[in-house]
This record gives C-alpha cells, sequence and structure tokens, in this order.
C-alpha cells in the first residue's frame, strides 16, 4: 500500500518526503486555498517534489467545463493525476479523459456501486472516504474491504485509494483491506505511534536533546532503597520493643523475688 499524504502544503511534503517514504500526493480545492497561491504553480511545485502521483482537482460542476480543466491540468506535469467528483458529470468526465490517456482519480466515492462505476468509467483511482463514512457512523474501512473484493472478484484494474484517513488504526485497517494506496493529512501520518512513542521517555524524537529530571531506572531504585529502610526500621523498632519488655520483667523480678540480675534475665527472657 502506498502513502499519499493529503496537503497542498509545501512545507509538510518536503518534510515526509525526507522521510523516503511518500507515495503521493492528493490535494483538494480547499486545500489550495488553504495556502493562498496560484494553483498551477503549487502543483507544480508538489509535482517536482514527489516521486508519485499528484492529485488535482476540477472544479466545474459539468462535464465540458470538467474537461477543459483536466485537460489543462494533464499538462501540468507528468505526475499528475486529475479528480473527477463521482458525480455523473465528473464519471463522464473521467471517461473521456481516461480515454485520452489520462490518470483520472474518482473521489467522494461512498459506496461499492459507486466504485464499481468509476472502474467502469477507467478511472486509474477511487477515493472511498473512510472518515467521512466513520462520521455518520458508517464502518468506513469495512467499505475498502469490500470495494478491494469486488474490484478482485470482477478483474478491475482501478486502484483504491482510501482516503479521509483520520488515523494511525485507520492506515493499518485500510492495509489489512488492501487497498493500493491511502492518503491521510499531515497530523496523522507525523503523528504515526511507529515515528512517536507513547511513552514519554528521553527516547522520544520530540524530546531528542532534553533530558528528564530523574531516568525511570533511578526512580524503581530509589523506591526499593525506601522499602529496604522501612524494613529495617521495622525490624530495629521490633527488637527494641523486645528488649524494653525484657528490662521491664527483670527490674520487676528483681523487686519482687530479690533475685539476682542473671536469674532474672534468664526468666524474663523466657516471659517476653
Ligand atoms: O482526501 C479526502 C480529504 O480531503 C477529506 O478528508 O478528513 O476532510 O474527510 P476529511
Amino acid at each position: 500500500m502506498l502513502l499519499f499524504l493529503d496537503t497542498a502544503n509545501l512545507d509538510e511534503i518536503k518534510e515526509i518526503a525526507a522521510w523516503g517514504v511518500l507515495g503521493g500526493i492528493t490535494t483538494n480545492p480547499s486545500l489550495v486555498v488553504r495556502e493562498h497561491q496560484d494553483f498551477k504553480k503549487l502543483v507544480k511545485d508538489i509535482c517536482k517534489i514527489v516521486d508519485g502521483p499528484v492529485s488535482a482537482e476540477v472544479t466545474a460542476t459539468e462535464t465540458e467545463q470538467m474537461l477543459v480543466q483536466g485537460r489543462d491540468i494533464a499538462t501540468w506535469a507528468e505526475n499528475v493525476v486529475v479528480k473527477c467528483p463521482l458525480t455523473p458529470a465528473g464519471l463522464a468526465a473521467t471517461k473521456a479523459l481516461s480515454k485520452d490517456g489520462i490518470k483520472v482519480n474518482v473521489t467522494l466515492c461512498f459506496s461499492v456501486n459507486q466504485a464499481i462505476l468509476a472502474a467502469q468509467a477507467g478511472a486509474t483511482f477511487v477515493s472511498p472516504f473512510v472518515g467521512r463514512l466513520d462520521d455518520i457512523n458508517e464502518d468506513g474501512c469495512a467499505l475498502v474491504e469490500q470495494i478491494v473484493e469486488v474490484f478482485h472478484i470482477q478483474g478491475f484494474d482501478t486502484n483504491v485509494l482510501a482516503a479521509s484517513l483520520r488515523g494511525p488504526q485507520h492506515v493499518t485497517r485500510c492495509a489489512l483491506a488492501g487497498a493500493d494506496c491511502a492518503t491521510m493529512p499531515y497530523k496523522c501520518s507525523s503523528n504515526w505511534s511507529v515515528i512517536r512513542s507513547p511513552i514519554p521517555d528521553c527516547r522520544s524524537s520530540s524530546k531528542i536533546g532534553t533530558q528528564p529530571k530523574h531516568k525511570p531506572w533511578q526512580a524503581r531504585a530509589r523506591s526499593r532503597r525506601r522499602i529496604r529502610v522501612q524494613n529495617k526500621r521495622q525490624a530495629k523498632n521490633e527488637v527494641f520493643a523486645w528488649l524494653r519488655k525484657v528490662r521491664w520483667n527483670q527490674q520487676k523480678f528483681r523487686a519482687q523475688a530479690g533475685l539476682s540480675s542473671l536469674t532474672a534475665i534468664c526468666l524474663s527472657s523466657t516471659m517476653a
């Protein structure tokens, strides 16, 4: 399963690309707007950084306009992929673009049947929206599983691109389901538990260069020492209590029977 980043932010892309595991990028109009940059320039810059497919979405809602935008986008870079919505107009545009050899990512897929439509239209990728389905009390990862299975049974070669992922569990489940690609926001990939340990120790990447005040093994040694001291103190107190009793008995015997010290010690010890 290829790991994609769902962002148009160049800094985020550069950071994750440096890990050497970035398989591609997906963008959408709202992600692009956030960057306050020219769409074409931004997509071209992303395509230069990433050695993999970069999805750039059409904004038109009618087929003809989608085709104009899609054909233009396809010329921006070799690795650019035109993103079309899974609507009747988007399917028609997908069919025409893919006939021309243009790679299309059909987005906003919420059911197996929609995925079948995208595959029949010749899409290179179809993007089921996992997180959005979870939001409405559905199981988004289960949809990915079903699409993968149907595509396998039917022999469709459209790639399943699990989208709208929100956390590491989504990634794992989509990988188990057999998704071809998984796209996730920067926050999700940079917070993967494989990178940052949930144990806040001095080796966590966010704390490199800082040393905790007390190391865990020092705390354990301190607590063992405390227990040893407590046990010793308790044993000493027991001995002192026993000696006090012995002494008290000696005095009592001596006073009562006028015995010698030695006899008093022997007798009182047996009574302690
Ligand atoms: O790639 C799909 C993505 O842009 C939508 O994600 O988290 O807003 O559902 P989300």
